[in-house]
């Protein structure tokens, strides 16, 4: 879908509805047919509440009113919310062109609050499906308002196309998302955005790099593993180098550590992170942000076989750390190990990984938050700042010696897992840490937000968690 914004009225736009917001207490401010609209509110059929909606059509025109709720508590959620619920509406009404009239006095973030609520809520993954879409969808949105909005406007539709990019990732069967179909996509970016620069390594490359924990995740499939890295740094950045690290396990059955059946298809989604950090990138070059990037994303499958990962196998990381294999299932950590070291020797400055690895996050905060850990107070609260713009929640548990000591290891340095599963998302970032070499580092914990959420604008399947968090991360980076 495109989106532009106006300063032309909603009915000089040419679009076939036109969505109007209200809030509590405030008059309609350009009412058609001597008061149409308005009659609709006073009449109580069109309501002020968030998440309300009255159609109607006055002076040749449909609209759609949607309520707002109090103009005192609307900011981008909000908006994106309201949004939402419009283009479900305007699905069932089969709209082509969609014009958000923005409320006056609003700024910059609630206008791109409208138009990635629209996008993400217009979203469907309809690859695999015969027939075509019986509503066809949105085509267009405009957004209308008496100021210049272009800017905010075309920031929240790279940013709301990438998350959907990340989403078409997620929801592709392992069979056709594997590693080599996750470094296809990289290159793809890297030839289109001429900012990008992509570089893969497969299976021997990954050996040859001494990153045995990587690599010994992958011994059990037939599918090359990709080490996928991009680079990003135009003439004109600023500020620290930001290594973004993802997990990218595109299919995790749990290795000879098998997982029970039950749900075992969504681990397809177990690229979650890995599809985040790749399209944010992406994001990141389109948009043009004066920062540096390196993006490093570890992908590959977790399968059982006769060259597979066993209990009690050693495996040396690319730090040289020995890692004792207690549950072949925790290949999340063994992957991102490689992986954040890989960043750090390539320079980044500060570290944030996004990675569905844990279920014990789940346990904790449901699909409301993301799991937050690190070691810097400031990149930490940075992270969780650009979470509460992007409307991607996350909330902070500590990391401390007594929560490391349960992975310290009988027969190597440290321990894969540990067979009571105390703390286990606490225990997981902890063996992250290890592999960080005290560079400034988040770890994001998005087992229970990457897909199935409920959220408004994005209810079932994948929700391209992290896209939109990280590129309100890089572009609020200090400019040392
Ligand atoms: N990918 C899973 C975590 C996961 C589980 C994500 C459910 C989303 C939903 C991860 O690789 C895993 O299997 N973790 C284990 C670790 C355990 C063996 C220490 C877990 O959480 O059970
Ligand atoms: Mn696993
Ligand atoms: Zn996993």
């Amino acid at each position: 879908m495109r989106a532009e914004a106006t300063t032309n009225a909603p009915a000089e736009t040419g679009a076939d509805t036109i969505a109007i917001g209200l809030f509590d207490g405030e008059p309609i401010a350009h009412d058609v047919d001597g008061g149409a609209l308005q009659a609709l509110v006073d009449a109580g059929e069109a309501k002020t509440a968030l998440r309300k909606l009255a159609v109607a059509h006055a002076g040749g025109n449909r609209y759609v009113l949607a309520g707002l709720g109090k103009r005192e508590e609307f900011d981008a959620e909000r908006a994106r919310v309201a949004a939402a619920t419009v283009a479900g509406r305007a699905r069932e009404l089969s709209a082509r062109t969609l014009c958000w009239e923005l409320p006056h006095h609003v700024g910059d973030a609630e206008a791109g609050g409208i138009v990635e609520g629209t996008l993400l809520a217009a979203y469907a993954y309809r690859t695999y499906k015969s027939k075509p879409d019986e509503d066809g969808g949105l085509e267009r949105l405009v957004v209308s308002a008496h100021h210049d909005v272009s800017a905010p406007v075309e920031r929240a539709a790279v940013a709301a196309t990438a998350a959907n990019a990340a989403r078409d990732l997620q929801h592709a069967p392992a069979n056709e998302m594997t590693p080599t179909g996750l470094a296809a996509r990289a290159h793809e970016l890297a030839a289109e955005l001429g900012s990008l620069t992509v570089e893969t390594m497969g299976r021997a490359e990954i050996e040859a790099a001494g990153m045995g924990a990587f690599a010994g995740v992958a011994k059990g499939t037939h599918e090359e593993p990709q080490l996928i890295t991009l680079r990003y740094e135009p003439a004109d950045a600023t500020g620290p180098v930001v290594g973004l690290v993802g997990k990218a396990v595109t299919f995790d059955s749990g290795g000879i550590s098998l997982k029970p059946g039950a749900k075992m298809s969504e681990m397809k989604f177990d690229m979650s992170g890995g599809a985040a950090v790749l399209e944010a990138t992406g994001a990141i070059a389109r948009l043009g942000l004066p920062v540096r990037v390196v993006s490093v994303i570890g992908a590959t499958e977790n399968l059982p076989s006769g060259h597979a990962l066993k209990p009690g196998d050693i495996l040396r990381a690319k730090t040289g750390t020995t890692i004792e294999i207690i549950n072949t299932d925790a290949e999340g950590r063994l992957v991102l190990a490689d992986c954040l070291a890989h960043a750090v020797d390539l320079g980044a400055e500060r570290l944030v990984d996004f990675a569905t690895l844990t279920g014990a996050i789940v346990t904790t905060f449901g699909d409301a938050h993301a799991g937050l850990f690190g070691t810097d107070d400031a990149w930490c609260e940075a992270v969780a700042e650009a979470g509460r713009r992007a409307g991607e929640l996350v909330w902070r548990l500590p990391l401390h010696p007594d929560y490391a000591k349960a992975i310290e290891g009988r027969y190597a340095d440290i321990a894969n897992a540990v067979e009571n599963r105390k703390a286990g998302s606490i225990v997981a970032a902890e063996f992250l840490k290890r592999f960080t070499s005290d560079v400034p580092w988040a770890h994001v914990d998005i087992a229970g937000t990457a897909w199935d959420t409920g959220k408004a604008y994005a209810p079932k399947g994948g929700t391209g968690f992290g896209v939109r968090m990280i590129l309100e991360l890089v572009a609020q980076l200090p400019r040392e």
